[in-house]
């Protein structure tokens, strides 16, 4: 491959790595000497392959074609805690599936060991799914895994899903721009690797911009603290969305000054997403006047 040139499949027109078998050099009949087409085993018996593929925020409905296509083929899947029922509903039935958790501070398996389990299944020859909740390269430790795999010589291919922050702002109605509000938007972690919130707040305080705070919820009073010294308005309206894009979706909406309060009366629990800025208010002019246009609706039926 050269520097600047991404790996394009001429067949298929999709963007991956070069395949290369975990296995090669080891697999039955890949001996040195006298190695032959009859005892060679088939390509799909040598050479496994990883996707790391995005399940979107839950509703099953905005996964990608790719992803539904993936999952009914797979022949095993690697899943996150925030991959959802209906989602896992379309995997083959027969796949080895392999729950690797990942709650805030509660892992159910290291990473080193996903990484680990993810290549053994590839050397396998499996085709395998590496399921994820959003999209694999937004906070998803996509880019660790991509790394390892490719350290470990194995094929891979991303395949993208609807990150957090695009499937609520759908679902509540909040646009994350908006010519009149925000001409930047920008996602930030609240839990960073060492557990400290270390951002650069005089940037994220700035105005006409929307701030997304993914994983923010035990950081929230301090979140709103530090944006507000750093000379955003304590008026900024602001909003926490729980289990966004799913029947049980929640939201509470406040302003940096209060939203705190108002989500530790709520009682709000993981995982909830924190957007901050102008646009929340936009969702409720929106929403006021879908009411109407809905009451008319059923009037006229
Ligand atoms: C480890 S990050 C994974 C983000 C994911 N890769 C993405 O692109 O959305 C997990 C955080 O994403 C956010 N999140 C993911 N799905 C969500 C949902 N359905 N509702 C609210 N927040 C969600 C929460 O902030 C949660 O703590």
């Amino acid at each position: 491959m050269h520097a600047g040139k991404l790996p394009r499949d001429t067949a298929t027109g999709d963007t991956r790595c070069a395949l290369v078998s975990p296995t090669a050099g080891t697999a039955p009949g890949a001996g040195a000497a006298g190695a032959s087409p009859a005892n060679v085993a088939p390509a799909r018996a040598r050479f496994g392959i990883v996707y790391l593929v995005g399940a979107g925020p839950g509703d099953p409905e905005l996964l990608t074609l790719k992803a539904a296509r993936l999952l009914a083929d797979c022949d095993a899947v690697v899943h996150d805690h925030l991959v959802g029922a209906g989602v896992m509903a379309l995997v083959r039935r027969d796949a080895e599936r392999h729950y690797v958790g990942k709650e805030r501070s509660h892992h159910t398996l290291p990473q080193g060991d996903i990484n680990a389990l993810l290549v053994r299944l590839a050397g396998e020859g499996k085709r395998v799914v590496r399921l994820k909740g959003g999209d694999p390269f937004v906070f998803g430790r996509g880019g660790e895994e991509a790394q390892e795999l490719a350290r470990a010589g194995v094929a891979f291919e991303i395949v993208p899903g609807v990150t957090a922050a695009c499937g609520i702002a759908a679902s509540t109605r909040i646009p994350l721009t908006h010519r009149d509000h925000a001409q930047a938007l920008t996602f930030v972690t609240g839990h960073l690797r060492d557990g400290t919130m270390n951002l650069d707040w005089p940037a994220l305080a700035r105005p006409r911009q929307t701030l997304v705070v993914y994983m923010g919820l035990a950081a929230l009073p301090d979140l709103c603290h530090q944006l507000i010294a750093h000379g955003r308005a304590a008026s900024t309206p602001a909003a926490v969305v729980q289990s966004g894009t799913l029947p049980g979706q929640r939201s509470v909406v406040g302003t940096l000054g209060t939203l705190a309060r108002l989500v530790a009366a709520e009682g709000l629990v993981p995982p909830p997403l924190i957007i901050v800025g102008e646009v929340v208010s936009v969702a409720d002019e929106v929403n006021a006047m879908r009411s109407i246009a809905e009451a008319y609706a059923l009037a006229a039926d």
